[in-house]
């Protein structure tokens, strides 16, 4: 199978597998794990962050820095389509209770003046804003970047008006990747920075949130309390530090795989991509074309993708996947479409 669904679907290699067999462990919650304390080091490190903590997953990432930055009865800004108050099972309202303000974004990015048009002066009748989120890269923007202006911009409106700025960086080396710009220049701007190891840098579990000493301190005992206290991390934490050591320039690769199939795509009759697309995520619409019937032929042709509406489909790129794969992707979705 030619598996698109998702750039989280990529298994460990031998040499990943190998990294974590070897892994040197200790007790993570004791704090006696020497390879969890290297990856949060040279996480923080690569971010130009005081630290890092080491998590399960990146919803787990985001959600933390949710409850360090807000109180009960609180909202956050995030942008309409984006992970946070989409596809994270209610949690800022379940676990932080807080109210999402929804901002909609021209592919998943907003600007300084669309957030001061979303605040409201302070009034009894309104619950104060603490938080500004961001997606970077955007997923349901088609892996669209944030320009590093447009951050700087809204970082400094968001701080002049007292908010504290999180990033969902689950993708930020893709953003970097393709910008050319250091993951350190965009989180630069951000209070929190969740990164994932499980998505393009292909490693099979764990994400980390990053920020200043005091928070990730503090986010250490919301993970506890959360259940994510994990032990012998250490064998997980070591094929994120493989990832995150070996995959991370490779990932212009998926992009020109991105690009490729996106060119492929566009030359079929009905098809129109949601571009330009800058990282490993393609979305398009086919009119007249119902998208789960599409996704059901491709899948009898052994191509996996999700349809994501009635007409839309999304294929993601990452490190199983070759160029060859595209050429035959595009053979079964032209036989697909034709169907
Ligand atoms: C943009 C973005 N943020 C956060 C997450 C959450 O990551 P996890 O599935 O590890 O909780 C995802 C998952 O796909 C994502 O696409």
């Amino acid at each position: 199978m030619i598996d698109l669904r998702s750039d989280t679907v990529t298994r460990p290699t031998p040499a990943m597998r190998k990294a974590m067999a070897d892994a040197e462990v200790g007790d993570d919650v004791f704090g006696e794990d020497p390879t969890v304390a290297e990856l949060e080091r040279a996480t923080a490190e690569l971010l130009g962050k005081e630290a890092a903590l080491f998590v399960p997953s990146g919803t787990m990432g985001n959600e933390l820095a949710v409850r360090l930055q807000t109180t009960s009865g609180d909202e956050i800004v995030a942008e309409a389509s984006s992970h946070i108050p989409n596809h994270e099972a209610g949690a800022p309202a379940a676990l932080s209770g807080v109210t999402c303000k929804a901002i909609v974004g021209r592919r998943g990015i907003f600007a300084a003046a669309d957030l001061l048009a979303a605040l409201r002066p302070p009034d009894v009748h309104h619950c104060p804003t603490r938080l500004v989120c961001v997606e970077n890269s955007h997923n349901e923007g088609s892996g669209s970047t944030w320009p590093l202006a447009t951050l700087a911009e809204l970082s400094e409106a968001a701080r002049s008006c007292g908010l504290a700025m999180h990033m969902d960086g689950a993708r930020l080396w893709n953003a970097s990747a393709a910008s050319g710009i250091a993951e350190s220049k965009f989180a630069a701007h951000c209070d929190t920075i969740s990164v994932c190891y499980s998505k393009g840098l292909g490693a099979p579990v764990g994400s980390a949130l990053v920020g200043s000493k005091e928070l990730i301190s503090r986010a250490r005992r919301f993970r506890k309390m959360w259940g994510g206290g994990m032990r012998q991390a250490g064998i997980v934490a070591a094929g994120a530090l493989y990832a995150l050591r070996n995959n991370r320039q490779r990932m212009p690769e998926d992009h020109i795989h991105a690009r490729k199939l996106a060119d492929g795509l566009a030359a079929m009759s009905g098809v129109e991509i949601a571009g330009p697309i800058e990282t490993n995520i393609v979305r398009f619409r086919m009119s007249g074309k119902n998208a789960a019937v599409v996704a059901a032929a491709l899948k009898e042709r052994g191509v996996l993708v999700f349809d994501t509406g009635p007409h839309s489909i999304r294929a993601v790129t990452h490190l199983e996947i070759s160029s060859s794969d595209i050429d035959q992707v595009l053979v079964a979705f032209r036989q697909a479409l034709s169907g």
